[in-house]
């Protein structure tokens, strides 16, 4: 089979090679694999930021969905033909997370290779069912992006009809948490550095939004969209934007801290403890957050906002792409 191999770092040293088609063992699905699409962290770990000590050779990104190729022994729960996606943590089923389950995640090394190839097998319990009324290739943004804007607004935020919640850009994670809060009936402010996003943005439903490049205080541009404050932060700026989403969250707000596009220095406590806000790091999700995610999806026929859609040989491409900034959404590479 055809896969990508990171053998050094860097996107153009991204290659792609020859490797023997893997076999399923007992209990494990082969699954033919036909999307995958980006997150950040791809880029990361192409480029040698994620973990410079990473074993190579190794196949990179952590998000597919495929179609079952065949089954081994003693799988009871699937056949040939059923449409699946990987989970992201492939042995993290539910509870808490661990540090365990957390180096099961694919696609950051060889001991877990990731999705860029024609085919994988995974355990039976590490697959889930992709919602009919989706395409391999929408399939494909679910199990790292809308997992983990899925876990902060539901599981760690308890989000309510009528709560407001502030979206930073428009990646992958904070237009599926926009997508996801105007389904619960929430309120959405959102930001982007570029006036053609934030026409996007108020397509898909942003209530108010402000142009960090034009408006620096938008965080005050949230408060007074909102009142006293936004209920809920889908951080993913890091220490570039965490002040000014804490200045915008309302007393006792929540802030998810999901990511770290401008960087990862420290930051100043006083304003979080003074107004009691809840900061909650998140780390995608599990299984059972990722079936009943998608029981919503279905119940509602949410569709990912997809970018662009790259052709299997044109992966370097799709990184240079996400490295650029100017995606809206998910940007997808088809396999086969
Ligand atoms: N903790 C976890 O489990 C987890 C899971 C997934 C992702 N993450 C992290 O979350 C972050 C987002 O991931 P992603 O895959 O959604 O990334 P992405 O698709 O690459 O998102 C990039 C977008 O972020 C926006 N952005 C960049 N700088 C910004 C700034 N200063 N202020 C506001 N927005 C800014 C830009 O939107 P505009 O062009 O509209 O300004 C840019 O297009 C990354 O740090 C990633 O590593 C963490």
């Amino acid at each position: 089979m055809k896969a990508y191999e990171i053998e050094e770092f860097g996107i153009d040293k991204l290659r792609i090679v020859e490797r023997p088609n893997p076999k399923p063992a007992d209990k494990e699905v082969l699954v033919s694999l036909r999307a995958t699409s980006l997150n950040y962290r791809d880029f990361m770990v192409v480029s040698g930021s994620y973990n410079p000590r990473m074993k190579v050779p190794a196949i990179p990104f952590s998000d597919a969905a495929g179609e079952i190729a065949a089954v081994g022994e003693g799988v009871t729960k699937w056949k040939a033909g059923d449409r699946v996606m990987p989970i992201f943590a492939q042995r993290w089923y539910e509870g808490d997370s661990s540090e365990e389950k957390r180096r099961t995640s694919l696609g950051a090394g060889a001991q877990w290779d990731g999705v860029l190839c024609e085919f994988a097998v995974f355990d039976q319990e590490s697959v889930v069912r992709i919602p009919d009324h989706l395409s391999f290739e929408e399939a494909a943004t679910l199990p790292c992006a809308a997992l983990t804007a899925w876990n902060a607004l539901f599981v760690s935020g308890k989000l309510k009809p009528g709560d407001a919640v502030l979206t930073l850009g428009t990646g992958g994670v904070s237009i599926f948490a926009l997508q996801f809060a105007k389904m619960a009936g929430a309120t959405v402010f959102s930001t982007s550095g570029s006036e053609e996003k934030i026409g996007r943005l108020k397509d898909l439903g942003s209530d108010g939004t402000a142009n960090y490049r034009e408006r620096e205080d938008w965080d005050r541009a949230a408060i007074e969209f909102c009142g006293e404050g936004v209920d809920h932060v889908v951080e993913v700026g890091g220490a570039g934007t965490l002040p000014k989403s804490i200045n915008a969250t309302r007393i006792a707000g929540h802030v998810a801290m999901i990511g770290a596009l401008t960087g990862a220095a420290g930051f100043n406590p006083v304003t979080a403890f003074m107004k009691a806000i809840r900061l909650q790091g998140i780390f995608v999700g599990s299984k059972r957050m990722f079936e009943e995610m998608n029981k919503a999806i279905t119940a509602n026929t949410l569709r990912p906002v997809i970018d662009s859609v790259f052709e299997f040989d044109q992966a370097r491409d799709a990184l240079k792409h996400m490295e650029s900034g100017s995606h809206f959404g998910k940007i997808v590479v088809k396999i086969g």
